[in-house]
């Protein structure tokens, strides 16, 4: 959601921090600030609008070498300059930034109001600074002061304080929400997100959920909210820092839709097994006895994760013949859903930082379920939560929209499936089949890529429309609904999407010369009821895109756009391509923020 940057050491802390929080605003990007410590007081910067804003407004120079920023997406206030973080507490001592919600804001600002605190904006963080101001006055330990503080505190927190009697600290805490603190050569830094450190140090330490970390230039001390000290050696990070950079491409977007066949040779990488015709995996710590015992998989993850897992049960269905599905992870969460000891749970996070993802994790390993990790980012949350799984290894995906991602767990899927299946009843010449496809794969969506005019042409054509829907069928009405969701993120185009089958049962009635629909139709069993589907529409005047490997369908439809057909695991990869490239080009068409889209946030680490 919002992302955490501080600093301390003897560089100036201005430049740092900036460094940071454009590494990490497209976590949020309604408003961005920073705050300088300086002589016993802080130099507050806060704007609403993006991180280039703010650079508009700040000094040339600032001599501080401690300092905290923040960028934000906005939960609590709307996004203002007042309610841009840092904030400061009304007497001026302490100042915070915060990525999460604290439920009981309204409780702890009438007690705080009591007690002298006035608030000048309408986020629960204000509440926080005044708290930890509040129990300063007991003591002048800022770490025992928000040890206190927090234990009054419910909800979800990443927090970095610093105040201004207590000159070169930060102190920061995490209940939920991540944060991640950088060890430099007499330097200290914090963050929500790894990608903000990288640049300046590699080695790092992960709070846990209920730990604060202590931070002047050359000191470090991590305790729990029970004081004992947990300090821990550093964990050593390798991120390619080059990566997260927009190269030569107009937008990350289009680098990521672009760079998909080298992610994806990144998450085949070393897992292809050519003698035995399977996949393998070094880190899902459980051998063929314990997966064999599983009788069921549920797939749990949020937005286009959700979706990747809704494809991803039919993949490994189709072929490992277990029964599969997926579900979102929120609504699993909240459901007080059955634990089944044997089902096999996998939590799909690009981020592995998804709040609701985590909690879902939280409740099956609670119960006493196995539950698997699909992650990106490695050593995120989910993935240290999960404790096994699979890296997907598609490098930084910057875009709030997952391309990259998207496409390698697929991928995953493909090889999970391959892995099941090869230890149930497909044949080794049917794994020699998905193995000869999987390799294709890189190789046909360059050659997708390569095709990217043809498809802006199309999206140009059909910008200007309002409204659309999107079909398909099995595999298909996943690709229809990462297709609408794609398009309706970036272009705010109204996007649909149905089942191809349930289109006549109410759909249909909004079917016009003014409805476009972008249909999936793989050469497969069900293209005869596709053709039909896509005859009812056009008797509707419904113009059609469809996409698919049948010639037949260049008759049928208004726009065809051909997709070569490889192997039932691999095409939805390479019919999801083109769906890519028409949610970017309308984006463009219709001049939108393609990489940071109103409203959203890349990770949501809320509620
Ligand atoms: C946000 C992003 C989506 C993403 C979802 C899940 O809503 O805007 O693009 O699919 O979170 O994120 P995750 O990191 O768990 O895959």
């Amino acid at each position: 959601m919002c992302g955490i940057v501080g600093y301390v050491g003897s560089r100036h802390a201005m430049p740092v921090l900036l460094e940071g929080l454009g590494r990490l605003e497209y976590r949020g990007y309604d408003s961005a600030g920073i705050a300088l410590q300086r002589k016993g007081k802080f130099d507050l910067f806060k704007k609403a609008g993006r991180l280039d804003v703010l650079r508009g407004t700040l000094p040339k120079r600032n001599a501080a070498t401690c300092g905290i920023g923040h960028t934000r997406w906005a939960t609590h206030g709307e996004p203002s300059d007042l309610n841009a973080h840092p904030h400061v507490e009304s007497s001026g001592a302490i100042t915070i930034v915060h990525n999460g919600i604290v439920e009981n804001a309204g409780a702890l600002r009438d007690f705080l109001r009591e007690r002298g605190h006035t608030f000048a904006s309408e986020t629960d963080t204000e509440v926080l600074a005044a708290l930890i101001a509040e129990e300063f006055l007991l003591d002048t330990d800022l770490t025992a002061s928000i040890r206190r503080a927090v234990s009054r505190v419910a909800g979800t927190y990443g927090i970095v304080v610093m105040h201004k009697d207590v000159p070169g600290l930060m102190v920061a805490a995490r209940n939920g929400s991540p944060v991640v603190v950088g060890i430099g050569e007499n330097e200290m830094f914090v963050a929500s997100d790894i990608a903000a450190i990288a640049p300046f140090t590699r080695q790092i330490i992960y709070l846990e959920d209920g730990e604060i970390a202590t931070l002047s230039a050359k000191h470090h001390e991590i305790q729990d909210f029970q004081a004992t000290i947990t300090n821990r050696p550093t964990s050593t990070i390798d991120v390619d820092t080059t990566l997260a950079s927009k190269g030569d491409h107009e937008h990350f977007t289009l680098k990521e839709i672009i760079e998909q066949p080298d992610a994806i040779r990144r998450t085949l990488s070393g897992r292809l097994d050519e003698r035995f015709k399977t996949a393998h995996f070094g880190g899902l710590n459980l051998d063929a006895k314990d997966l064999m015992a599983f009788k069921r998989i549920k797939i749990l993850g949020c937005g286009s994760a959700y979706i990747s897992g809704s494809i991803g049960a039919s993949m490994i269905e189709r072929l490992a013949r277990i029964p599969t599905d997926a579900e979102s992870a929120a609504e699993f969460r909240y459901r007080n859903p059955i634990i089944d000891p044997q089902t096999l749970y996998l939590a799909v996070s690009q981020s592995g930082e998804t709040y609701d993802t985590l909690t879902a994790v939280q409740e099956i390993q609670r119960k006493g379920g196995t539950v698997l990790g699909i992650v990106n980012v490695v050593g995120s949350s989910i993935a240290r939560q999960c404790g096994a799984g699979m890296y997907l290894h598609a490098g930084p995906e910057i875009a709030v929209v997952s391309t990259k991602t998207f496409a390698c767990t697929l991928c995953a899927f493909a090889l999970l499936a391959l892995y099941i299946g090869r230890m149930r009843d497909v044949s080794p010449a049917e794994g020699a089949e998905v193995i000869r496809a999987l390799n294709e794969l890189p190789q046909q969506i360059q050659n997708l890529v390569e095709r990217s005019d043809e498809f802006k042409q199309i999206a140009e054509k059909y910008a200007q429309y309002q409204r659309a829907y999107f079909i398909g069928r099995c595999e298909g009405f996943g690709l229809a609904r990462e297709g609408a969701l794609k398009l309706k993120e970036v272009s705010y185009i109204h996007a649909e999407a149905y089942p191809a089958s349930e289109l006549k049962h109410g759909p249909l009635a909004l079917i016009d010369e003014q409805t476009p629909t972008f249909a999936i139709v793989p050469d497969d069993d069900l293209l005869a009821k596709n053709l039909s589907t896509l005859a009812e529409i056009k008797t509707r005047k419904g113009p059609v895109v469809a996409m698919g490997q049948s010639e037949v369908l260049a008759t049928q439809v208004d726009d065809y756009i051909q997709v070569p057909g490889s192997h039932p695991l691999t095409d939805p990869i390479l019919l999801l391509i083109p769906l890519q490239f028409i949610a970017y080009y309308t984006a463009l068409a219709r001049g939108c923020d393609v990489d940071q889209p109103r409203n959203l946030a890349k990770s949501v680490t809320v509620e």
